[in-house]
């Protein structure tokens, strides 16, 4: 029986290897990780990430298959093929701040690695590095090897969180990268035969090592981009009247366009997109490409300007004040179907509208009272940090609260801003929400999801990213 060991039980670990259990019962998989309340909830009811259709799937693989287990060492030393998915955030300290990869945790692995093994081993790159990783890599481990070979091939993740079940059981594609030596074409070939159990071959695409590894970062650079065109053109709908949908339509009809990922929203947030794009910038910087890592720098900073400008047009169109007032947040996770939180930018919403001491009562279907008092607290980049995850005091942030229920969130309040695009905010009693609010009711929805026409109609003064203004919000002060 082969034996896999993924280092790392978080939200691609967790996912990816009970897949491959689902799929391969003839090969046994073990997720290991450092974090022991992780690995509890692994191995109980309450799993510690929401992802639809996980949770029947771990139920079915665990214990037969499939193993959740804080045995770091042992679990390593079993397997013939060990995956690491640590996390790799953007340095917080030292050379690099700000933008390049953090590789302790990455590095503390491969040590440990090369400490326990006592046969071969094929390890592979599941977390997003930068390129030329695999090198580093590679010293670390036959540095330290008592005679083991290790074979390192890239096979970097793409699933999207939310969807991460059906983006594994059909991938648009699975990229192995590795040496082009015979030993590296052997390992290639191990793993393919893994993927190759549900994953149809014309769909495992195989390339040198580094092609892989940029591939990942390039990839995740495209997909940010297109939003931050698409955000860019919004501030121009905004101003012109055009309308961000029926733009994004024509132009996604587009056959080399294509109509996917042209939602214009609030900004993008999640754990990859800026980590991954901060890192292609350092990267490039680093190679003395300046004008190539300015170009990639723009999409955070349009980014950044969405998120400023949402929180600049709430301010304005509310008398320019929003102290005192009450403002229901609708939405927290960084996009729906997820109760991840990293680098949502219901953060930088909140913390730019907490400037003025209003008093914010946020609603999300997934996301704990602590984990967003806890957000709100926590300095940037450090969210991805393991060690710096300290519990926080409830007490933290007091103009905010966290409640169970949208028409709580919204009763009495100034103002209503959506900023996840679940779909029960499609569905609210609106009505109902605009009769128990303050007047004028304001609603500022950064994720377009309702209807702009029907919400004027009850009475609300609407704002929608990149729709045509209401007559009230022209008349308002020009924004930065
Ligand atoms: P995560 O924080 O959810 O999980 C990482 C886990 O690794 C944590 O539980 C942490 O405790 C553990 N860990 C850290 N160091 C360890 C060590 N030395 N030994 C054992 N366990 C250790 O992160 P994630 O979202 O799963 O991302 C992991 C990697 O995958 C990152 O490089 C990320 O960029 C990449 N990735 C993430 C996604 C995504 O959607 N989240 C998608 C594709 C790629
Ligand atoms: C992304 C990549 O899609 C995935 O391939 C990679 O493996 C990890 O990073 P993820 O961050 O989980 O996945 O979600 P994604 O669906 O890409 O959304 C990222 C952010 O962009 C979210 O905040 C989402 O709301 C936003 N988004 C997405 C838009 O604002 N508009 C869009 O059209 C699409």
């Amino acid at each position: 029986m082969v034996k896999i060991c993924c280092i790392g039980a978080g939200y691609v670990g967790g996912p990816t290897m009970a897949v491959i259990a689902l799929k391969c019962p003839s090969i046994e998989v073990a997720v290991v990780d450092i974090s022991a309340p992780r690995i509890t909830a692994w191995n109980s009811d309450q799993l510690p990430i929401y992802e639809p259709g996980l949770e029947e799937i771990v139920k079915q693989c665990r214990g037969k298959n499939l193993f959740f287990s804080t045995a770091v060492e042992k679990h390593v030393s079993e397997a013939d093929i060990i995956f690491v998915s640590v996390n790799t955030p953007t340095k917080t300290q030292g050379l690099g701040a700000g933008k390049a990869a953090d590789l302790t945790y990455w590095e503390s692995a491969a040590r440990m690695i090369a400490d326990v093994s006592k046969s071969n081993k094929i390890v592979v790159e599941k977390s997003t590095v930068p390129v030329k990783t695999a090198e580093a890599i590679e010293k670390i481990l036959t540095h330290n090897s008592k005679g083991i070979k290790y074979q390192i091939l890239s096979n970097p993740e793409f699933l999207a969180e939310g969807t991460a079940i059906e983006d594994l059981f059909s991938p648009d594609r699975v990229l192995i990268g590795g040496r082009e030596t015979p030993d590296g074409q052997k390992a290639t070939q191990a793993l393919k035969e893994v993927y190759a159990h549900w994953v149809p071959e014309d769909r495992i695409i195989t390339t040198n090592l580094w092609s892989a590894e940029l591939s990942k970062l390039a990839a995740n650079a495209f997909l940010a981009q297109r939003i931050s065109s698409v955000n860019a053109m919004s501030a121009l709908c905004e101003a012109t009247g055009a309308n961000i949908s029926e733009v994004a339509h024509a132009v996604g009809k587009d056959t080399r366009i294509g109509p996917k990922f042209l939602n214009a929203s609030v900004g993008f947030g999640g754990s990859c997109f800026q980590k991954d794009i901060l890192n292609l910038v350092y990267i490039c910087e680093c190679n003395g490409l300046t004008e190539v890592a300015n170009y990639w720098k723009q999409v955070i900073k349009v980014n950044d300007y969405q998120k400023n400008r949402f929180v600049n047009r709430v301010v304005s169109s509310m008398f320019n004040t929003v102290s005192g007032k009450k403002i229901a947040i609708l939405g927290f996770a960084f996009k729906k179907d997820t109760g991840d939180t990293r680098e949502t930018p219901a953060i930088d919403v909140c913390k730019g509208l907490l400037g003025d001491k209003p008093q914010l009562s946020i609603y999300d279907l997934q996301v704990t009272e602590d984990q967003i008092r806890r957000d709100l607290s926590m300095k940037k980049f450090d969210w991805d940090h393991p060690i710096h995850l300290q519990p926080m005091s409830p007490a933290a942030v007091k103009e905010v609260s966290v409640v169970w229920d949208a028409y709580e969130a919204t009763k009495g309040a100034h103002g209503i801003c959506i900023l996840t695009e679940w779909d029960e905010f499609k569905t609210l009693d609106y009505k109902k929400i605009f009769d128990n609010m303050q007047k004028p009711a304001f609603l500022f929805d950064g994720r377009n999801v309702v209807d702009v026409e029907k919400l004027r109609e009850i009475g609300f003064i609407v704002y929608s990213i990149g729709k045509p203004l209401d007559a009230w919000l022209k008349d308002m002060p020009a924004m930065a």
